[in-house]
């Protein structure tokens, strides 16, 4: 049972024994899928991806190695859309078993953009891993094969989420008041 740690949080959308119990599905899951696969490659999405991704391949039993990526908005949002590199993958991913895994999908242009990226360099196979989507009817419709949670259409932060770069370990997702960004 988690309690507010922080006079930000309005309240706790979902808790972290929930969270940990999720995670662990869904390894489970990704286990059951890749049995066969000689390895996976697991990318994440720097920041906010780290601590999903910290735990989700700790609870792994397949052999797999971990690689990272960062990407940046053109501007101060996300809202144009235009997405680009900041931080790129060390070893090209031709012919491997690739699965990206992201803490949040809001709008969808970041994720569109690294699925367009990474299925141009010619994997084995491309799967997405999500943590969170947003509920919000005018997101790009992604294909999203493991998702943790559908979240309401607020300012989360917390297990990877900020808010300027803020409140990223906390260990639950909780929704930050308004007065805060507003
Ligand atoms: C967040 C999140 C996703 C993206 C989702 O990253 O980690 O990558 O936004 O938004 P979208 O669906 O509207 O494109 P952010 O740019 O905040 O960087 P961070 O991960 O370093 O916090």
């Amino acid at each position: 049972m988690d309690i507010i740690t922080h006079s930000d949080i309005e309240r706790i959308l979902i808790d972290s024994d929930t969270i940990h119990r999720r995670v662990r599905e869904l390894a489970a899951r990704i286990d059951h899928d890749y049995a066969n696969v000689q390895r996976l490659l697991l990318v994440g999405i720097l920041k906010g991806a780290f601590i999903f991704l910290a735990d989700l391949c700790r609870e792994l039993t397949i052999p797999h190695v971990v690689d990272f990526m960062a990407v940046s908005s053109y501007g101060m949002t996300a809202a144009s859309g235009a997405v680009r590199i900041i931080l790129d993958l060390r070893e090209p991913i031709e012919g491997e078993h690739v699965l990206l895994v992201e803490d949040i999908v809001d709008t969808g242009h970041t994720l569109r953009y690294l699925q367009q990226v990474l299925a141009s360099r010619h994997p084995a196979s491309l799967r997405t891993c999500v943590l969170s989507t947003k509920q919000r009817p005018e997101a790009i419709d992604l294909p999203v094969d493991y998702l943790g949670f559908t979240i309401p259409d607020v300012w989360v932060v917390g297990y990877g989420l900020d808010y300027a770069d803020r409140h990223r370990t906390l260990p639950y997702i909780g929704a930050l008041k308004k007065e805060v960004y507003q």
